[in-house]
């Protein structure tokens, strides 16, 4: 369908950089959502009529609802890497492609994963609260002392592009061991690449000084972290998420860490986020972040840029270059 203008109209469903825009509005009618505020499904069905493509971040459901009402839609481009806000058995049968960004955040991403990791082992924010409220007036020899990094065991739980990037970071940056575990083992060069050796997920949790979590969600990974699993883990360990909320059982974690059952966590992603429990919020050994792995001006950039891609090269040329539903483009 195509607006008065006789150009494709489509819909930038949050705010995005200027550039961005520019890039769609050379090809395209550009309608957007200019705020940072999440468009209902209602707001969002009204918003996309008329329209063949959106681009849509992790906030918004595309599902059979939505498409229904909009049956114009041709292209669902995700700014994320995650997809699990696409409910994809009803954009495989509604005939529309879905993209999403997946290499470009790749390396920040798990850059991030590691200053988590280490702000947790070493209980960075927990010791700059203590400083900022005035309690620091003496050097004690074990003040804030926590679990060493370098020489220890990194578990990694999803061993995608991500995953790998972290046991690179480990392994080679670190003097650390590293396991993994995921759905498929790696091919041998890969793990030598890594030097990463895949074990059982009880093995994983056993072994563990730091469990890295980088698997997608879906329904088979919810709660994959519970409290049976945070049982197996050592007193010791430190659990860092970077993928998904709704991975972790984010009360019987809170619960784990007040009674030190685990030794601290640091957590990018909830369960319902924006919110986040409020037990999570009470206990001293966690480090929380508000969903930003990926967030450098460069990588957002280029994960908004990408999806802009997407979208052109599919409405003008029905090509894209990080399909999720590739078997799209040939029909
Ligand atoms: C962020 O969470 C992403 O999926 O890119």
């Amino acid at each position: 369908m195509t607006s008065t203008s006789g150009r494709p109209a489509i819909l930038i469903a949050r705010k995005v950089f200027p550039e961005v825009v520019a890039h769609l509005q050379q090809h395209f009618d550009v309608d957007m959502n200019e705020t940072d505020d999440v468009l209902s499904p209602q707001q969002l069905a009204q918003r996309l009529q008329g329209k063949v493509g959106v681009l849509t971040t992790g906030s918004e459901r595309v599902d059979a609802a939505l498409l229904t009402a909009c049956p114009q839609l041709k292209i669902v481009a995700n700014i994320a890497v995650g997809f699990n806000n696409f409910d994809m058995a009803a954009i495989n049968a509604a005939g529309v492609l879905a993209t999403n960004t997946p290499d470009v955040l790749t390396e920040t991403t798990a850059d991030f994963g590691f200053a988590l990791l280490m702000a947790t082992a070493r209980r960075l924010t927990e010791s700059e609260h203590f400083l900022r409220a005035g309690l620091w007036n003496r050097w004690t020899l074990d003040m804030f002392a926590g679990a060493e990094v370098h020489g220890s065991t990194l578990g990694i739980l999803g061993m995608g592009r991500i995953g790998q990037a972290i046991a690179r970071r480990g392994a080679h940056g670190f003097g650390m061991r590293v396991i993994y575990h995921n759905r498929s083992r790696l091919d041998p060069e890969l793990e030598g690449a890594c030097k990463a050796a895949y074990v059982s997920k009880e093995e994983l949790l056993r072994e563990a000084d730091h469990l890295m979590l980088v698997l997608p969600y879906s329904a088979g990974a919810h709660h994959a972290i519970g409290a049976p699993e945070l049982a197996q883990m050592k007193r010791t360990a430190t659990l860092i998420n970077i993928a998904r909320g709704g991975i972790v059982d984010d009360a019987a974690l809170a619960a784990a860490l007040r009674e030190r059952r685990i030794a601290a966590a640091g957590l990018d992603v909830f369960e319902g986020e924006p919110k986040v429990h409020p037990d999570l919020l009470t206990v001293p050994n966690v480090v929380l972040t508000p969903h930003i792995a990926s967030s450098t001006m460069a990588t957002r950039t280029a994960m908004a840029m990408l999806a802009a891609d997407n979208v052109i090269g599919f409405l003008t040329q029905g090509q894209a270059k990080t399909p999720l539903n590739p078997e799209v483009l040939s029909t």
